[in-house]
């Protein structure tokens, strides 16, 4: 009898011992998996709807209580899909890979399109996860063409890649000649892949020329950025800075400053150059120190908009900041970055930010802003928040399992 408690004693210990570790890893791992359950549910609801339609349909955001669905040209149509892919990756559940691999191949024919830059954003996001976790040969050589198409865009004479055409558009009556916007950065690493899975470095070369040419004119000497650069397609002058989605030319776009933090981070990882990991790391230090971040780590649309704090937030900047900070930690000072990114995240996923189940259009996120100077997508959700809080959330479990 004695004997048995003593077992007993020794079995209840241990157990403690489990459960207080498990605990600590639980808490831990409850935020993530109770919020990658929530963004499974909503996904669930989200393709019933459009797998219900028979149509392949790409989701954006809500427009007067409706869904908008997207053309597959329009910048943002890589998200979509590319959240599906992370849904499979942080499950493991096949039936996200089917979907995932469905509504990447509705994109195939976008690895030609040469009118504009977001072939970066839209081929990587679905292309790019898609041949991560599956390996498919087809997809390499979509991603490849895709380089080639974004390289045709490339202006020797001011060693970048032109983000927008401007003939008949309204740039031309912006008077611009070649403008390249800081979100470009994030089109980088579509070329950096590109050489990986090619072997041609002419596509490395063109993306470390558009790096170091937007470190030298795309930023203030307080590492804000410019939103917009006009350069001479003659001599590869700057001819204007100015903005197109900022409040002002002088302004500081959140999320154009979310793409700086995120676009040389990712040039850091793809080449080593610790000049890139600086121009994140400062470009960062703007954002942690600006007087109108919200205590909450949830940027307003613009940190220069006049009426704050009555002006919206921009969901979609934290989102996209928080997981590069989760990069980045794993560069430097990783407990600072980490302790940051997780703070955005828990923001995030607060009652203030993360939709009520079935609402929201079926999206994650709540409150992003497209661009509130053409009163567009303000206040909405929008699928490339979405997309970057599954990857953040995805980086976030990849650093506290080996913790
Ligand atoms: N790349 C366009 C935007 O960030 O709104």
């Amino acid at each position: 009898m004695r004997r048995t408690s003593i077992v007993i004693v020794i079995i209840s210990a241990f157990l403690f011992t489990q459960l207080s570790f498990g605990v600590v890893k639980k808490s831990t791992s409850d935020f993530i998996s109770d919020h990658v359950n929530f963004a499974v549910s909503q996904y669930e609801k989200q393709t019933n709807i459009i797998e219900g339609s028979g149509k392949v349909l790409n989701p954006k955001t809500i427009i007067n209580g409706k869904i908008r669905y997207i053309p597959i040209i329009e910048w943002t149509s890589g998200f979509f899909p590319g959240s599906l892919w992370y849904l499979f990756e942080l499950t493991g559940d096949k039936k996200w890979e089917t979907l995932a691999a469905k509504y990447t191949e509705a994109l195939d024919s976008v690895q030609y399109l040469t009118d504009h830059h977001d072939i970066g954003f839209i081929i990587g996001s679905s292309f790019g996860n898609g041949y991560r976790l599956s390996g498919n040969e087809a997809y390499r050589k979509v991603i490849v063409q895709a380089a080639k198409s974004l390289s045709s865009r490339f202006r020797p004479a001011a060693g970048i890649i032109q983000s927008w055409n401007v003939k008949g558009n309204w740039q031309e009556e912006r008077g611009w000649e070649c403008p390249v916007i800081i979100d470009n950065m994030m089109n980088l690493e579509l070329l950096f892949h590109a050489t990986t899975l090619s072997g041609d470095s002419s596509f490395y070369r063109i993306a470390v020329s558009h790096a170091d040419q937007t470190i030298k004119n795309h930023f203030r000497p307080d590492y804000s950025c410019w939103h917009v650069i006009d350069y001479s397609l003659t001599d590869g002058s700057v001819r204007h800075k100015q903005t197109a989605q900022g409040y002002s030319d002088e302004s500081a776009w959140a999320r154009g400053q979310a793409w700086a933090i995120y676009g040389y981070t990712m040039c850091y990882r793809e080449t080593g150059d610790r000049k890139y990991l600086n121009q994140a790391e400062k470009a960062f230090e703007f954002v942690a120190n600006h007087p109108n971040l919200p205590k909450d780590k949830i940027p307003y649309w613009d940190f220069n908009a006049p009426k704050i704090p009555n002006e919206p937030r921009d969901v979609s900047s934290a989102a996209i900041i928080a997981s590069a900070l989760y990069e980045l930690s794993t560069y430097d000072k990783p407990k600072y970055y980490k302790a940051w990114a997780d703070e955005m995240m828990k923001s995030l996923s607060s009652k203030d930010y993360l939709a009520k189940s079935g609402e929201n259009g079926n999206f994650i996120l709540m409150h992003s802003v497209g661009s509130l100077p053409h009163h567009s997508e303000v206040d909405v959700p929008l699928n490339y928040a979405d997309y970057y809080y599954l990857e953040a959330l995805k980086r976030k479990m990849d650093l506290e399992s080996i913790d």
